[in-house]
């Protein structure tokens, strides 16, 4: 998969993007990840991205035509499957999302700021908004890390154990059960009899019953969806 962003700030990248499961798909060929500063295609000779909002009123916006002659030289050398904005007021980003990306090839994902992008852009060059939640981010990075984190894990060969994504909390709309590791007693707290009984049938029965009583209990929602 090849994953281009776009973004004024590309550091704020590099804490989340050079370690642990995205380090491990980068070097082993299953991910290109470039970044595009479109500060670089102002024809303003400050280089400014932003202006005042027409109509008034407080913050800037930023504006359309370093955008889009970024995303222009993007598109062409290759086609992307979306062109994703970073927008508080997009659709929910949920695991199914996150699925259905893993199985593209190109990405593009657009970070905005300040008040937002110019709207043009939105209506003429985006194909799809996705918010991480319901709240408001400084900006588009940290939710395009989280995107980017979440579809990279579940593209085939990724993760160590391949089934792994699969049983992750979530998938079927359940969450996970609990799991432990030795020592079998800690600090007086031991481990489920059943985990030790060797009974993988047994055990796989436990393991659903404990997802979903966790589902009920603390998301009861996940199980009206579909
Ligand atoms: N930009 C600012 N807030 C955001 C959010 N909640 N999701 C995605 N992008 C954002």
């Amino acid at each position: 998969m090849e994953i281009d962003i776009l973004t004024i700030f590309p550091e704020m990248f590099e804490g989340p993007f050079l370690h642990s499961i995205i380090k491990r798909a980068k070097e082993k060929g299953l991910i290109t990840i470039r970044f595009h500063n479109f500060r670089e295609y102002s024809t303003n000779k400050h280089k400014r991205v932003d202006d005042y909002p027409y109509g008034g009123g407080a913050g800037m916006v930023m504006m359309a035509e370093p955008i889009a002659r970024c995303i222009d030289k993007l598109k062409a050398a290759r086609s992307y499957d979306e062109v994703i904005y970073l927008s508080p007021d997009g659709e929910l980003f949920n695991q199914q999302t996150a699925n259905r990306l893993s199985i593209t090839r190109n990405l593009m994902l657009l970070c905005g700021h300040y008040k937002g992008i110019d709207e043009r852009i939105r209506e003429h060059f985006i194909t799809r908004e996705i918010s991480i939640g319901d709240y408001v981010l400084s900006g588009g990075e940290i939710a395009a890390a989280v995107l980017v984190d979440t579809v990279i894990r579940l593209i085939p060969g990724v993760l160590g154990d391949e089934t792994s994504a699969l049983s992750d909390s979530f998938q079927d709309n359940l969450l996970s059960p609990p799991v432990y590791t030795r020592p079998f007693d800690f600090r007086g707290y031991t481990v489920p009899e059943i985990l030790l009984s060797g009974n993988d049938k047994e055990i796989a029965k436990w393991r659903h019953e404990q997802s979903l009583q966790r589902t009920r209990k603390r998301r009861p929602g996940l199980l009206d969806e579909e």
